[in-house]
Order: structure tokens, then C-alpha cells, then sequence
């Protein structure tokens, strides 16, 4: 076999695999009581390009806030990490956070996004790799859920790993802990920046995740048509609407489809029926004060540095050296 037929072998080999997961996890997902969709579903070409939509509304105040804050971090965090840095994002999207680090460091090395939407992935370093020619772009496809690995061979630059936007936040807190230590072993030595939401006003939640001028409804909805086209499933999408549904111990936001009328949906051989009203979670979002951030990180390898914060406490951003 021919090393392009090989290669292009064990592409659909992963790819067969990665539906295979994607039906096991929706079948378990629908069956269960209350209803769920794993969050990480929600991210295909077309739902990154939604979202990287909904951080342009004046709704969703998480990216306005932390880009408000990231110049001045920046600009400290060059001060600690010095020449030669190896930049770790994980959850990249349209990797625009990462050009105000990459601007404020000295002569950065190696630029490393990791992200399970990988056809995106790929669009995002070939639009971003033009402007820093000599910072060395590699994309990594990989669910950050999962364990991996990243190529950090020893003896290079400082590595400075960064985890922007509210994404800590879509783990349940047991498995937040539980990424911080992988990302602890898979980086090495090295400072990690990350953002924590502390936002518990209703109003603000509200306006974020269920309106930013629609595009919630459609970025939730589009993992409908998802299971359709990659699944063979036969969803009515138009037959559910998103709703936010605030919740407490421990206070968080859920994303909700909410059958609008009596629906019924074939997946896998297994057919699933919705009453109105009914509905399926999509995704979780908890919010943590500074305090319970770096409590969390403490108890999971890192030591917290320092943290900032918006002039209201709207949205930190936490150094922790590992
Ligand atoms: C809320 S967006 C944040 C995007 C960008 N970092 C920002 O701050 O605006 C979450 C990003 O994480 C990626 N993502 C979500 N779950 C993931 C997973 N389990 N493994 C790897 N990437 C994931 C998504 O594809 C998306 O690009």
C-alpha cells in the first residue's frame, strides 16, 4: 500500500470511529433521564463559524469583557514568560485572542491550537499564519476532554498555555478539576492563563445565551441537523426552540431545545418521542468567582499566580504556573 493510500486509510478509519462515538454518545445521551446531548457536539464547521458570530453581539459580553482586559494581561504576562514562548491554546476557534498575546511577547516560537473542529481549525492558522511568519503555526484535532498529548518536544522555549473565553466553565466542576490535570501533565513546566466567569445576573445571562440576536437558537439547533446529515437521524429541527434555564448547587446556565409541539425523531434504529415541552440539554456553562477558580486550580497541580479582573468583576483572567 502506497503511503497516500495508507494516510488516507487511517483517515477514514478515524473518521468511522468518531461517528461510531459521536451515535453511542447521542443514543446514551437521548435515552437518559433528563435528556442531553454531550456539548462538545455542537462543534462543526458550522457551529464555530455561528459562534465566532455570537462573540460580535453586543449580547454576549464574555469575549467583549475579556478582550477589554487581554492588552494589559498581555502585556504582563510577556514580562513573565520572556523570549522564545511556546504558546498551547486550547479550544482556538477563530483564533483571534491569541494575536494580542502573540503581539505583546517577545519573538514567540511556536504557536499550538488545539480544537475538536478541525476543518475550522485548519481555516483559522492558514488565515492567521500570514501575519506572524516566524512563529512556527501547528493545528492539533483533538477532544482536550480526552487524554492527549501535545508536540512539546523538551529543550525548547518557555511554554505559556492559554485557555480564553468561558470554556473551563462547560465542564462539570469534578471534570474541570480533571482537565486542569491533564493540561498540567501534557504542558510541562510552564505558566497557563485562563478565563473563569463570575456572572450570575439574569439579565445579562439571559441576554447572552439565549439571544445575541438569534444565533443561539441556530447554534443549538444546528446539532439537529448535525445528526441528521452525519447520523442519518431525522430531526425536525424547526420543531424545537433553545431556552436558557438558570440553575443553582452549584449555579450555572443550561442550554435547553424544547420541543414546541409532539415530535417524534429516528436515530440508530431506536426512535425517540417528544411531548411539548419536552427537552434536550445541549450545554452547561457554570460561572466561577475568582476565589473558586483558583481553589480549583490549586487542587489540581497549579499555583495561582495572580489574577485580573473587569472594572465590575464581569470576567477574570487567572495566571497559574505549573
Ligand atoms: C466557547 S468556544 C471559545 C472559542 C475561543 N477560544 C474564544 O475564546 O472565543 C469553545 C471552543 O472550544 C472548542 N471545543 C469545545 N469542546 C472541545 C473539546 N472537547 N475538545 C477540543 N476543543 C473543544 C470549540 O470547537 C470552540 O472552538
Amino acid at each position: 500500500m502506497s503511503g497516500v493510500a495508507a494516510a488516507q486509510g487511517a483517515e477514514a478509519g478515524r473518521a468511522e470511529a468518531e461517528r461510531a462515538a459521536f451515535l453511542r454518545d447521542a443514543l446514551a445521551g437521548l435515552s437518559a433521564e433528563p435528556r442531553t446531548l454531550p456539548g462538545k457536539y455542537l462543534w462543526d464547521a458550522i457551529g464555530s463559524d455561528l459562534f465566532d458570530r455570537i462573540c460580535h453581539t453586543a449580547d454576549y459580553y464574555p469575549t467583549r469583557r475579556e478582550m477589554a482586559l487581554l492588552p494589559e494581561v498581555a502585556r504582563d504576562v510577556a514580562g513573565e514568560i520572556g523570549p522564545g514562548a511556546r504558546l498551547v491554546e486550547f479550544g482556538s476557534g477563530a483564533s483571534r485572542k491569541i494575536r494580542t498575546l502573540l503581539d505583546a511577547l517577545s519573538r514567540p516560537a511556536t504557536y499550538i491550537a488545539v480544537d475538536i473542529s478541525g476543518d475550522y481549525l485548519a481555516g483559522a492558522i492558514r488565515r492567521l499564519a500570514p501575519d506572524y511568519p516566524a512563529v512556527t503555526m501547528q493545528a492539533v484535532c483533538a477532544d482536550y476532554a480526552e487524554p492527549f498529548t501535545l508536540p512539546l518536544p523538551g529543550g525548547g522555549g518557555p511554554v505559556l498555555g492559554f485557555f480564553p473565553g468561558t470554556s473551563i466553565g462547560n465542564f462539570p466542576p469534578a471534570e474541570a478539576g480533571a482537565f486542569l490535570a491533564r493540561a498540567r501533565a501534557a504542558l510541562g513546566p510552564c505558566l497557563f492563563l485562563v478565563g473563569a466567569d463570575p456572572t450570575v445576573d439574569p439579565d445579562l445571562l439571559h441576554a447572552a445565551y439565549g439571544g445575541a440576536d438569534g444565533l443561539m437558537d441556530a447554534f443549538h439547533r444546528n446539532v439537529l441537523v448535525r445528526m441528521n446529515r452525519e447520523l442519518g437521524a431525522d430531526f425536525d429541527p424547526g420543531a424545537f426552540s433553545h431556552a436558557v434555564r438558570l440553575r443553582d448547587d452549584p449555579f450555572r446556565v443550561e442550554a435547553h431545545l424544547v420541543a414546541r409541539d409532539a415530535t417524534r425523531a429516528r436515530l440508530g434504529g431506536a426512535e425517540f418521542a417528544f411531548a411539548p415541552g419536552d427537552s434536550i440539554r445541549t450545554d452547561t456553562s457554570h460561572k466561577y468567582t475568582p476565589e473558586a477558580f483558583a481553589a480549583l486550580a490549586s487542587a489540581n497541580g497549579w499555583t495561582p499566580l495572580r489574577y485580573w479582573a473587569g472594572p465590575q468583576g464581569g470576567f477574570s483572567l487567572h495566571l497559574l504556573r505549573g
